[in-house]
């Protein structure tokens, strides 16, 4: 599986330990940056995410912001994209099972390192559970095509 991973400055603090983790499950990253510190525009990151999870050239992607708000609201604009923003298992389990979410966002002022790992191997290892969600994530889609 291939990941695609971006982030701003406020997400940089979670990269290095989700990229180990991802590469220690002998998954292939992508990594979109940023690379530093220094202060960037969270848009930039999550569209280029988003991009290559919505052409398929990656599987999913993993996106991170001060908050992971506005990183989130970037990938979501793509097509086809269903991002979620998470701050604990819980969440990363439901938006799995429930969304098919194919983006997962978490902020690296909200969550340590730890966590958004933890967030991160939840988010991998619990499947969609189809059903009567299949339904409501077409609805998704309908709404992409009802924009004017
Ligand atoms: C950058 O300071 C911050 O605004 C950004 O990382 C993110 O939290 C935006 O939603």
């Amino acid at each position: 599986m291939k990941i695609a991973i971006g982030c701003d400055h406020g997400g940089f603090v979670l990269k290095d330990s989700v990229i180990d983790y991802l590469k220690k499950q002998g998954l292939e990253v992508v990594d979109c940056g940023t690379y530093s510190n220094d202060s960037v525009d969270y848009p930039i990151f999550g569209e280029k995410v988003a991009r290559l999870v919505a052409k398929g050239a990656c599987d999913k992607g993993i996106v991170m912001c001060g908050t992971g708000i506005g990183i989130s609201i970037a990938a979501n604009k793509v097509r086809g994209i269903r991002c979620a923003l998470c701050h604990d298992e819980y969440t990363a389990k439901m938006t799995a099972m429930h969304n098919n979410s194919n983006i997962l966002a978490m902020g690296g002022r909200v969550v340590n390192p730890e966590m958004a790992v933890k967030i991160v191997k939840t988010w991998l290892d619990t499947p969609f559970e189809g059903g009567r969600h299949i339904n409501r994530v077409n609805m998704f889609t309908d709404i992409e095509n009802r924009e004017e």
